[in-house]
């Protein structure tokens, strides 16, 4: 494995080929990305696309999202395209917004686990429309994790995960929103969002009019077992037991009665962990949700490092950003909730 340091905002021309060529050439590149970082292949090689599943550990049906470097390019990967989804594409891309579209016979059913739709974004990180470009393929990329492990939002996390099984790791430095990108479902009318992620449910909303949220996605799962393949799956947990305190008034009780009994590791903003005593993890400052998803995967990691017990970290509003950030802590925590002081103290006595 060689790993490239490359600079984000220009990237270095000679390290991109040399990248491009082990994509060309049937091999795996991971790379950043604006949300977290990939492991790549060329799209339209299915003998490739099957070592991006090996590394990972994927089971096979479980979809590879597909990043193009234009729009043009998306031609190439899907069919049926209606003038309504070319005008999306020219207003969303590059950015962290996911399209499920009918694919084309280019696209092997390897990529798409097995599916007739393809999954496609235009990435907006310049090392990644770099690589894209000079490979001059498409570059079929799911986060660049084990799938037992949270997504990487660092080159040493894909190392710690991929080392051994990927030819070359680009470090491009930390992903700027750190969680995987919005998946729409535009096949079908209204269009269903089968992910959230930093393309708000909101912005999304004011450019496409109606879209279909399912109730499941607030309770932490990617949607439909036919349509996010994804889903079916045991989705990442902490080694470490992880607990949502689903009330924010009732965040430093909790902790309170739990350290009374446990060894409790408190994962949350400057400001509520700024009233509690070590061991902490800081996500970011709850005025901004972009700090505290920027941080969140960073935070489970750190959790399983720590000596402790259990953790607990607080919740925030399902709102913007938030709904991601809430989606993917719902499934760090297996659905465990405390909802009041009483089951903190049941659990303080288990
Ligand atoms: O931000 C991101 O999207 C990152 C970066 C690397 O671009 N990629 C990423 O990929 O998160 P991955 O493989 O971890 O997640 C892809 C998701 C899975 O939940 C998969 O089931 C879903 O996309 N997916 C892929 N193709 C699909 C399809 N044809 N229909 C429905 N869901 C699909
Ligand atoms: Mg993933």
């Amino acid at each position: 494995m060689i790993v490239l340091r490359v600079d984000p905002l220009n990237p270095e021309t000679d390290l991109i080929r040399k990248a491009a060529e082990v994509i060309r050439s049937g091999g795996l590149v991971a790379f950043p990305t604006e949300t977290v970082y990939g492991l790549g292949a060329n799209a339209f090689d299915g003998k490739a696309a099957e070592k991006v599943f090996k590394a990972k550990r994927r089971p096979m049906d479980n979809p590879l999202i597909v990043h193009i470097a234009d729009v043009g390019q998306l031609e190439e990967v899907a069919s049926d395209l209606s003038p309504e989804v070319m005008d999306l594409a020219q207003k969303v891309w590059p950015g962290p917004l996911t399209f499920v579209l009918k694919k084309t016979s280019k696209v092997p059913l390897e990529t798409t686990g097995g599916l007739n739709t393809v999954a496609v974004r235009m990435p907006a990180h310049p090392i990644a429309l770099s690589l894209i470009r000079e490979s001059g393929v498409p570059i079929a990329a799911p986060s660049a994790n084990l799938a037992t492990k949270p997504s990487p939002t660092l080159a040493e996390h894909v190392i710690q995960d991929l080392d051994g099984s990927v030819d070359i790791v680009i470090d491009g430095g930390e992903s700027f929103f750190g969680v995987e990108s919005t998946i729409i479902n535009l096949t079908v009318k209204p269009p269903v969002l089968l992910r959230p992620g930093p393309f708000t449910v909101e912005e999304l909303t004011t450019l496409v009019g109606e879209i279909n949220v399912p109730e499941e996605l607030t309770r932490g799962k990617e949607f439909g077992v036919a349509l996010a393949p994804g889903m079916k799956y045991k989705h990442y947990a902490p080694d470490k037991t992880l607990y949502l305190v689903e009330r924010k008034s009732i965040f430093l009780d909790v902790v309170n009665i739990l350290r009374e009994k446990k060894r409790v590791a408190v994962l949350c903003s400057e400001e509520t962990c700024s009233k509690l005593e070590e061991p902490r993890i800081i996500l970011g400052n709850s005025e901004n949700l972009y700090s505290i998803a920027k941080n969140l995967f960073k935070s489970f990691r750190q959790l399983d490092g720590l000596d402790v017990d259990l953790g607990v970290i607080e919740p925030f509003p399902e709102k913007g950003i938030g709904l991601a950030i809430m989606n993917r802590v719902k499934k760090a925590t297996a659905h465990k909730f405390i909802r009041s002081l009483d089951e903190a103290r049941q659990i303080a006595n288990s």
